[in-house]
């Protein structure tokens, strides 16, 4: 480990994971909001049925894989089973149909049909107070969903620190992709990047049984394999001794530093299915392009400036939203975070999630 003259104490750590616990239990949804979630997607499920047949809706994103902040949107997914001889109903298609009838249910409001966007959604309010977007047959979104959720069963500090981390994202204005941050799903790789770097944990990706090689499990022509069966984990990978005595505090304080200093944006790559770091070179992630879309889609601007592998997707690049401005930002927050956390134990938490205006 590198040698880091700002380290704080011991004591100190203590004090930061006291307060990192006492937020999250603030944070996190109470068991009514799970009920209405769930019954708002007993409700689409009745819908997707009475429209489209055959219909499953899923969840996804935060209300799948455990990593929730009370208030959150819900992210669902609706996947159709098409009939023999039936025709397939196209994304754009789905939207359509699927708006037009959720705006005649009096139970949801400000009903929004995204019908050109690169992955085409609806927007919706449901009156029970929750947020939802609703996508269509995106089996990778599901996948990186179940694959986050065995990464927080395979570490209880996971979850923790990652609420930590969302809080201090959303507080400090850099949780917004539309605007050049990331998302919440960007930063949960990179506390997953950190942890996999520390020995909190495995690569799940790389994690087979016995000594055999890594299985292509297809999804959408990407290798879907991972370790998902956390409870016999233990018998094929064991966290470093080392690792097993960080607190929360300690983990959080070097997610922030790592950030702040030793990540090298400009020729670095995080990658979770790598366990470790690649470089732009290797992924051929160094000139910015536009990629065109098929059917009129807005074209979509591909940065390399922060580089953030998908797990599966290899060819996204999930920083991709930022920019050189952005990215200032968010170094700078980062470099704000390591400092607060590297001064005084008690009230940093607090400091840390102060809301930037
Ligand atoms: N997702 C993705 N690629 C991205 C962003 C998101 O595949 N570039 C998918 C992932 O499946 C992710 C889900 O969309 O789990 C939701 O993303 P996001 O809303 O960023 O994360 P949440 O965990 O839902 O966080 P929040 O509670 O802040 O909504
Ligand atoms: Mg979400």
């Amino acid at each position: 480990r590198k040698y880091d003259p700002y380290r704080p104490s011991i004591q100190t750590f203590d004090l930061i994971t006291r307060d990192a616990s006492f937020l999250c239990a603030e944070l996190l949804p109470n068991p009514a909001e799970e009920t209405r979630k769930l019954a708002l997607l007993q409700r689409l499920s009745e819908i997707s049925a009475e429209t489209f047949g055959d219909a499953e809706v899923l969840p996804f994103g935060s209300s799948g894989n455990g990593l929730a902040l009370a208030n959150a949107d819900m992210d669902v997914c609706v996947f159709l089973n098409a009939k023999e001889g039936e025709e397939e109903v196209s994304p754009a298609e789905f939207v359509e149909r699927i708006g037009d009838r959720l705006e005649k249910e009096p139970d949801f409001e400000n009903v929004l049909q995204l019908r050109k966007a690169r992955v085409p959604i609806v927007k919706l309010n449901h009156i029970n107070g929750i947020a939802c977007d609703i996508g269509y047959q995106n089996d990778l979104a599901i996948w990186n969903t179940r694959l986050l959720r065995a990464y927080c069963k395979a570490d209880r500090r996971v979850r923790d620190i990652v609420v930590i981390v969302k809080q201090w994202a959303k507080k400090r204005r850099i949780n917004n992709p539309y605007t050049g941050s990331l998302s919440s799903y960007a930063y949960v790789l990179l506390v997953i990047h950190v942890l996999q770097r520390r020995g909190v944990l495995p690569n799940l990706q790389a994690t087979v049984e016995g000594n055999g090689q890594v299985p292509f499990w297809d999804c959408q022509g990407f290798n879907r394999y991972f370790f998902e069966d956390i409870s016999r984990l233990s018998r094929y990978w064991q966290p470093t001794p080392e690792s097993l005595k960080q607190s929360v505090g300690e983990l959080l304080y070097e997610f922030f530093r790592y950030f702040a200093s030793e990540f090298r944006y400009a020729t670095h790559v995080v990658s979770i299915r790598k366990g470790g770091l690649l470089t732009k070179e290797m992924k051929e992630w160094t000139k910015d392009h536009t990629q065109a879309q098929a059917d009129s889609k807005p074209n979509v601007k591909n940065r390399y400036l922060f580089c953030i592998e998908d797990p599966f997707e290899l060819d996204h690049n999930v920083g991709r939203p930022v920019d050189r401005y952005s990215l200032f930002t968010i170094r700078g927050e980062f470099m704000r975070a390591a400092k607060i956390l590297s001064k005084n134990g008690d009230g940093a938490i607090a400091r840390l999630c102060v809301e930037r205006h």
